[in-house]
């Protein structure tokens, strides 16, 4: 036996037996006459001591030789501590070892392998390996992994098996680039792994398995940020004769439990927002509703006078920041240019000081009196000791300006508590989105979601005004999942494609397979994906999905430890029919 305790366990209750541990070397003292040792494993760290008096000659001399992270098993004795620790769950007790295997040397670690670590992100990544022993790294594992357990509990509870679906498929189209694999044997033709199973949910809903998940990996070729990974995990769902109340409740549900199992939060009822209304009242289809600051459209109130940005402007938009009157002149300042950066680019704010006596003092005050800025006040819902910021320009533009103040100011102003938790449904989402390049409309979601009822005719007219069965989940600013209900009869499923700009060709070559099997018997269908990666990290209390997985990719998409991706040899190449220039 290898171990018979973990470096996590021993206690007082322990002392006098006799333990055989094994782990690494976290770190070592040696007085000369006495050593101590820190042994650690995935479940904590246990003292070691060796000393001249009580330890045999030759492994005293085996344990001055130890170095940080060597891999070692040692037999011995639990003893009382003489000073103890309270800090450690093992603080009590210290193992006098009687006997010590050195089962490997290590070379010096890059970067120190404690829970504050001196390691720069890309040293951890090159060598995640090493990072994965620190604790932070792998409590998030666990954490994973304990969400992941939950998920399937509960899913299982409730009548959903979990079906594996294939990962060299043809493209699915979620609006991102397909990763592609070349088939060796089946020249010049390409496999795309999955940008998620969306089409074989489909197809298992037509199987007759009515309640279906999977946690599985999607792939997506597209530019990378904090909370995306070109190999990203989904929960992935569909389920049978349900309407879009039936999945909205079912998935509430898991996201309730999982809110109370994992953190310990109760949530009531979920709200639910129209597509529109988020917009209007956020700026933004992922709202953050931990905190107010709700947008206040002053269009009505500010067109009267003469201030020609505000005249000329589609929308003038403000929100109340709360205290925000204490801003000094410099402050509001570098909020200025904060929104006026590219990144941003607001061409200017207008703010309007609510002095604690109810007077206010704007930046406008040469356009609009007191009784203006009253009506700001009270449409932005601004209190005494506010500070009102307001942009204006043309109305998608501004919205997406002011979100980005919003939650800039939240963040500074510590409201984005990451242990408070505020889900949302997001409803009623467009069917159709105007690609603003190529003039075409494209699916919002994705092509398979079923139109409101009653509005396919609309679809010929006004196709940007046509709303779908669509819905997205919200944690705390978060799209953590979307889904919709589907299309399930092959004539609508053909009027989409053809709105979509696909020729009747096309639409057959890409997915005849599914409208196939539309005519064999479609159940009325419809589901949901939560993005696995994001809800772990939320959960977790953070945003960043990549401290969440074990081996992810940097901002270039790229592995740095294993150093992928890699060229290809040229007889690699001519096998996969890929090198063109082969010479005779
Ligand atoms: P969607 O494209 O909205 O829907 O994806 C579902 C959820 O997956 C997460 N997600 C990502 N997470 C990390 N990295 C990425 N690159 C990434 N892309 C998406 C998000 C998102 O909400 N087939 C549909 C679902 C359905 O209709 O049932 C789909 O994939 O949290």
């Amino acid at each position: 036996m290898y171990r018979t305790h973990s470096c996590g366990e021993l206690r007082a209750s322990h002392i006098n037996s006799e333990v055989t541990l094994a782990g690494w070397v976290q770190k070592s003292r040696d007085k000369g006459f006495m050593i101590w040792v820190d042994l650690r494993d995935r479940y904590g760290i246990t003292q070691l001591i060796f000393d001249e008096e009580r330890t045999p000659a030759d492994i005293m001399e085996k344990a001055k030789s130890l170095g940080r992270e060597f891999v070692v098993q040692i037999k011995g004795t639990v003893i009382e501590r003489v000073s103890k620790n309270d800090k450690m769950p093992t603080g009590d007790v210290e193992v006098l070892v009687t006997e010590l295997t050195i089962l490997n040397n290590a070379k010096l670690p890059p970067f120190t392998i404690e829970d504050k670590t001196d390691g720069g992100e890309d040293i951890r990544m090159k060598y995640r390996y090493l990072d994965i022993r620190r604790n932070p790294v792998k409590n998030s594992l666990i954490f994973r992994h304990k969400v992941a357990m939950e998920v399937r509990k509960y899913l299982s509870e409730q009548e959903f098996i979990e079906v594996e679906t294939p990962y060299l498929i043809k493209s699915t189209p979620e609006g991102a680039r397909d990763f592609v694999v070349p088939s060796r044997m089946n020249e010049g033709q390409f496999y795309a792994l999955p940008q998620s199973p969306q089409t074989f949910k489909q197809l298992l809903m037509v199987g007759g398995i009515d309640k279906y998940f999977q946690i599985v990996k999607c792939f997506r070729d597209e530019d990378l940020r904090a909370d995306r990974q070109p190999e990203f995990t989904q929960i992935d769902c569909e389920m049978s004769f349900v309407e879009q109340e039936d999945i909205l409740n079912v998935f509430e549900g898991l996201t309730r439990h999982l809110l109370k199992e994992i953190n310990g939060v109760e949530v009531d009822k979920f709200p639910r927002i129209q597509y529109d209304d988020a917009m209007r009242l956020y700026g933004n289809d992922k709202p953050d509703i931990r905190f107010g600051m709700e947008f206040g459209e002053l269009n009505s109130v500010t067109k009267h006078k003469d201030f020609g940005v505000f005249n000329s402007a589609e929308l003038v938009v403000g929100i109340a920041i709360p205290g925000g009157n204490e801003f000094t002149r410099k402050q509001i300042d570098n909020l200025i240019k904060w929104v006026k950066r590219p990144q941003v680019g607001a061409l200017g704010m207008v703010y309007c000081r609510v002095n604690e006596d109810g007077t206010f003092k704007s930046s406008v005050d040469k356009f609009y009196d007191q009784e203006d800025l009253a009506k700001w006040a009270e449409i932005t819902n601004a209190k005494p000791g506010d500070l009102i910021c307001v942009l204006s320009g043309e109305t998608t533009k501004v919205r997406t300006q002011l979100s980005a103040l919003r939650m800039h100011l939240a963040e500074e102003l510590g409201l984005r508590k990451p242990n408070e938790f505020a889900p949302l449904w997001v409803v009623d989402f467009p069917l159709l989105e105007l690609d603003e390049e190529t003039g075409h409309y494209h699916a919002m979601h994705h092509p398979f979601t079923s139109p409101k009822s009653g509005q396919l005719e609309l679809l010929a007219t006004n196709p940007g005004a046509v709303k779908a069965n669509a819905y997205d989940l919200v944690l705390n600013g978060n799209e953590i999942g979307g889904g919709s209900i589907r299309i399930h009869d092959k004539a609508t499923q053909s009027t989409m494609f053809k709105h979509l700009g696909f020729t009747e060709e096309e639409a057959k070559a890409q997915f005849g397979f599914l409208m196939d099997a539309f005519e064999y018997g479609a159940p009325p269908h419809g589901g949901i994906a939560f993005g696995l990666d994001r809800l772990v990290a939320i959960l977790g209390g953070q945003e960043t999905i990549r401290d969440f997985i074990a081996f992810p990719k940097n901002n270039s998409g790229r592995d740095v430890m294993i150093d992928a991706p890699a060229p290809l040899d040229d007889e690699q190449l001519q096998e996969l029919n890929l090198k063109l220039d082969i010479e005779e």
